[in-house]
């Protein structure tokens, strides 16, 4: 069985967790949602370092994982590389916001790109944004979209306080011909339809959950996975959290349980 640890602040890297159990087999995934800790993109980087090496540590000694999947863009910023020095026995899979297939992929060569304050100000996206966009002429409308994942976890996807706040972030984007918009935040697939009906056109919606789970796949089978059998999901949250958003998201959870991390107190 391959032990997979994931998390994110809350809900978000549950869209990763529906791709991963749409190509893993034979796993067992841990996820843990830091409800306690969210939202990450308006925390300093080292606050979100602290709370994913806790939660590592956590996956390590706990379940004694194999990977560990950072779904959160904002996590992945502040903390993946001191991540891979401190475990590197560890498979460890990021994310990051899926510019590069916008760009391979835009037609008007106008991007928008959605994430969270610490994301985008983070010296990983912006390295990332400033390489890429030397390789092709595109303009990147970027946002910050600060009280949207706080919006989501409350289970008000398509309120009329969210499409107000998704309504000015996205103003640029809609009179500026943008075909593709990243999502580089694991939370905001969930209010993907709500971005494409204020778009008012076809729009390419990037996230990269399916990229990660075949990644993972490769890494897994170069240590002798053989992705057969069945999967379970534990899911764990570290204050509430809203359930009907989980059990809408992924049908098939084995358990779903209330920790206490690090000095954290439990809840629920
Ligand atoms: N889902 C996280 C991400 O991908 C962000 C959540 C947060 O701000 O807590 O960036």
């Amino acid at each position: 069985m391959l032990k997979i640890g994931v998390f994110d602040s809350g809900l978000g890297g549950l869209t990763v967790v529906q791709s991963l159990a749409k190509y893993v087999k034979g796993a067992q995934i841990f996820y843990i949602a830091d409800t306690k800790n969210a939202p990450y993109g308006e925390k300093t980087s080292q606050q979100i370092l602290q709370f994913s090496l806790d939660i590592a540590a956590y996956f390590i000694q706990k379940h004694h994982i194999d990977a560990l999947i950072v779904a959160c863009n904002t996590a992945t910023s502040a903390a993946i590389q001191t991540l891979r020095e401190r475990y590197p026995q560890l498979i460890i899979i990021g994310t990051e916001p899926g510019v590069k297939p916008a760009i391979e992929q835009t037609l008007t060569g106008k991007i928008g790109v959605l994430a969270t304050p610490a994301t985008l100000k983070g010296e990983k996206y912006q390295q990332l944004a400033s390489v890429l966009a030397t390789e092709k002429d595109v303009t990147l409308y970027e946002q910050a979209c600060p009280g949207l994942v706080e919006q989501i976890e409350k289970g008000e996807i398509d309120t009329p306080k969210t499409k107000k706040m998704l309504e000015q972030w996205l103003k640029p984007m809609r009179e500026n011909d943008v075909d593709s918009i990243v999502l580089g935040c694991t939370h905001y697939p969930l209010v993907g339809n709500v971005i494409e009906s204020i778009m008012q056109r076809e729009i390419n919606l990037i996230h990269t959950g399916d990229a990660i789970a075949r990644h993972l796949l490769y890494l897994a089978h170069k240590k002798g996975h053989e992705n057969k059998g069945k999967l379970d999901i534990m899911l764990y949250y570290t204050e509430d959290i809203n359930q009907t958003i989980v059990r809408m998201l992924l049908k098939n959870i084995t358990k779903i349980d209330a920790i206490e991390i690090g000095k954290q107190k439990t809840k629920g």
